[in-house]
């Protein structure tokens, strides 16, 4: 597998996949489950942040402290990604949040793009894609080149089920992207479906079935 690719393992994450996986699952569980995974995912995701050394003055002395050397910028896909924002935003309130809004072509599985709206200097910044599903990878791989286009150079992806075919893609595309995931599952069924996986994560979350 990509030394690239890391799946996280922690007992949260797999209660909360487990209620996501749940077909009687109903959107606001889902929506609630899909917020406390995204919590874990940003603690573990950001272990790979650059840190800069500062002093602090507590009420007794000086001492040494720490900041984020780079801004973050996080950018969901929509829609589905929207589902992991504010669990990011709770452990790194400060980042600034872009969107991209891509939807598969349910025939031909390629990722068509309606929206795009990031913020300023992805060049310095470390930059967190998120979205739930990693299936064939397209929309992933296009949102990331868009955002390498833009002069992201320090990307991470986060996202809660992927597929070793979406894996594949993103590795021999993306070579230096890290991928953070909740479950690596099985494969993609004709449809492009991931299996077992959980269904259409932006319907879900949404309620859009
Ligand atoms: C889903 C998901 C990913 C994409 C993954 O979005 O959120 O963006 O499919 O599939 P891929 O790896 O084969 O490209 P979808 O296109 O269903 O849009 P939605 O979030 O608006 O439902
Ligand atoms: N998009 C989803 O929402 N679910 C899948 O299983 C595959 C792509």
């Amino acid at each position: 597998m990509n030394k690239n690719f890391l799946l996280i393992d922690h007992p949260i994450l797999k209660r909360d996949v487990t209620i996501l996986r749940d077909k009687n699952t109903d959107s606001e569980t889902f929506r609630a489950a899909l917020q406390r995974v995204s919590n874990i995912l940003a603690v573990e995701l950001s272990k790979a942040f650059k840190l800069s050394a500062i002093e602090v003055e507590t009420p007794l002395e000086k001492t040494q402290g720490a900041k984020l050397t780079h801004n973050v910028i996080l950018v969901p896909v929509l829609r589905a990604g929207l589902g992991m924002v504010n669990g990011f935003l709770q452990i790194i309130p400060e980042a600034k949040v872009g969107h991209i809004g891509l939807q598969r072509n349910e025939e031909t599985l390629k990722p068509v793009e309606y929206y795009y709206k990031v913020p300023e200097h992805l060049e310095s910044a470390e930059v967190v894609m998120l979205d739930p599903m990693l299936a064939t990878g397209g929309s992933a791989s296009e949102a990331l080149k868009y955002l390498r286009n833009r002069g992201a150079s320090k990307l991470f992806f986060a996202c809660l089920v992927a597929a070793p075919e979406g894996i594949k893609k993103i590795e021999s595309e993306h070579p230096d992207v890290k991928i953070f995931a909740a479950a690596l599952d099985r494969e993609l069924n004709t449809k492009g479906y991931i299996l077992p996986g959980l269904g259409d994560a932006g319907d879900r979350t949404f309620g859009t079935l």
